[in-house]
């Protein structure tokens, strides 16, 4: 069975082909240099580019898995959750397709994607990654979502946490807006807390205590923004100290303006790093602790990052926990996560009777899915 895919939820246009479980193409056009200037991902950009995107990243995904559009049994298309105009764009796409070849329609959860990115197999019939064995824990910590999900069974999720306002990646990407770091944040901060030592600046972990198993990364915004405030002041640097925010409008941070030497720099930033890693843990081991969780798998953006794969990977074997994570060009944004629930959708016959019923779900929850 070949399913096309496509993902525009966000700021990649993405389009895959998949025979059943095997990934035949993946492709990803970036759209990173067009957001840079905002300081994040401005969204009518988004749609714009979309559009000029789509067909080009459609036709190389097909020629790379040496198909026609004739050939495409079903097309699975990401309807939510994701940013309005941008999922718009990849929904029209759907429609014309489908009345052009009449295909199949398969509508899919775009989280429900990053969970089974877990399970892509290559043309060797080989999963990418080793994954974890069902039920198992899921965190998802991507730009736009950071949640903890009981993976049941294929397609049977519980959401047992998350955060409760800003992403991890989200955060990552405001604080290395804050040291005008770039746009996206998360794997410069990375790249420059190599250097760095995680413990120099004490930055909290918040809802720590909480019982339960959410995360606050707005907290820990806030709490780096101080932080920055405070070694600022420490250096006597004459500056209007309300006039530091987030708006990718201030100019502030010009870069003439940071006043961090570069190990200062590193050390923030890994300083950072850590603690988000560290807020993660702490409710990732409380949740197996008290669920009796035997695996953990890491998907999302965010899970590219190698200090947090090692951290996880250390604590959770320290508890007799295994821990998975998805190759890591699957951990991005990308269209076979999206093609493999179609797969797993077509499985157990859930089409779309309708194409015309397609729709953008922005807000879409992940549900215990079996529609
Ligand atoms: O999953 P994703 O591609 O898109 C969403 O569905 O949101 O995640 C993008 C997010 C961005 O916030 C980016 O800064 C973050 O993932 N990210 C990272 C790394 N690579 C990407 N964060 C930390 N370390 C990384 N290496
Ligand atoms: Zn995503």
């Amino acid at each position: 069975m070949k399913i096309l895919a496509i993902d525009t939820s966000c700021d990649e246009t993405c389009a895959a082909v998949l025979d059943k479980d095997t990934v035949l193409a993946n492709k990803v056009t970036t759209q990173i240099s067009f957001h840079k200037k905002w300081g994040g991902v401005k969204p009518s950009v988004a749609r714009e580019k979309h559009k000029e995107f789509i067909d080009d990243c459609i036709h190389k995904a097909l020629v790379s898995a040496q198909l026609k559009f004739e050939q495409i049994d079903a097309i699975a298309i990401t309807v939510g959750p994701g940013l309005a105009v941008a999922l718009e764009i990849g929904i029209l796409k759907t429609k014309e397709l489908v009345k052009l070849f009449n295909y199949n329609v398969l509508d899919v959860n775009h989280i429900e994607g990053h969970i089974l990115s877990l399970f892509l197999k290559n043309r060797k019939n080989k999963y990418f990654t080793i994954p974890p064995e069902l039920p198992f824990l899921c965190v998802i910590i991507s730009g736009g979502h950071t949640q903890f999900v009981l993976v049941k069974n294929f397609r049977e999720y519980e959401v047992i946490g998350g955060t409760v306002d800003d992403a991890a990646g989200e955060a990552f990407d405001k604080v290395a807006r804050l040291l005008k770091l770039g746009y996206p944040g998360g794997p410069i901060v990375e790249e420059i807390s190599r250097n760095g030592d995680p413990n120099k600046y004490i930055l909290p972990r918040p809802m720590s205590r909480t019982n339960d198993f959410n995360l606050s990364f707005s907290g820990l915004k806030t709490a780096a923004l101080v932080k920055l405030r405070e070694i600022y002041a420490s250096k006597n640097h004459e500056i209007d100290k309300d006039s530091i925010s987030f708006s990718p409008h201030s100019n502030y941070y010009s870069t003439e303006n940071i006043i961090l030497s570069r190990q200062e720099l590193s050390d923030f930033a890994a300083s950072f790093q850590n603690a988000v890693i560290d807020t993660i843990l702490i409710k990732l081991k409380k949740a197996a602790k008290e669920l009796g969780i035997k695996h953990v798998a890491i998907t999302g953006g965010v899970a590219s990052n190698q200090a947090l794969r090692r951290a996880f990977r250390k604590e959770l074997k320290s508890i007799g926990v295994a821990f998975s994570y998805p190759h890591l060009k699957f951990c991005t944004d990308n269209a076979a996560m999206i093609g493999l629930v179609g797969y797993y959708k077509a499985k157990e016959g859930i089409y779309l009777d309708d194409v015309e019923l397609l729709d953008r779900r922005p807000v879409m929850e992940l549900s215990i899915t079996n529609t």
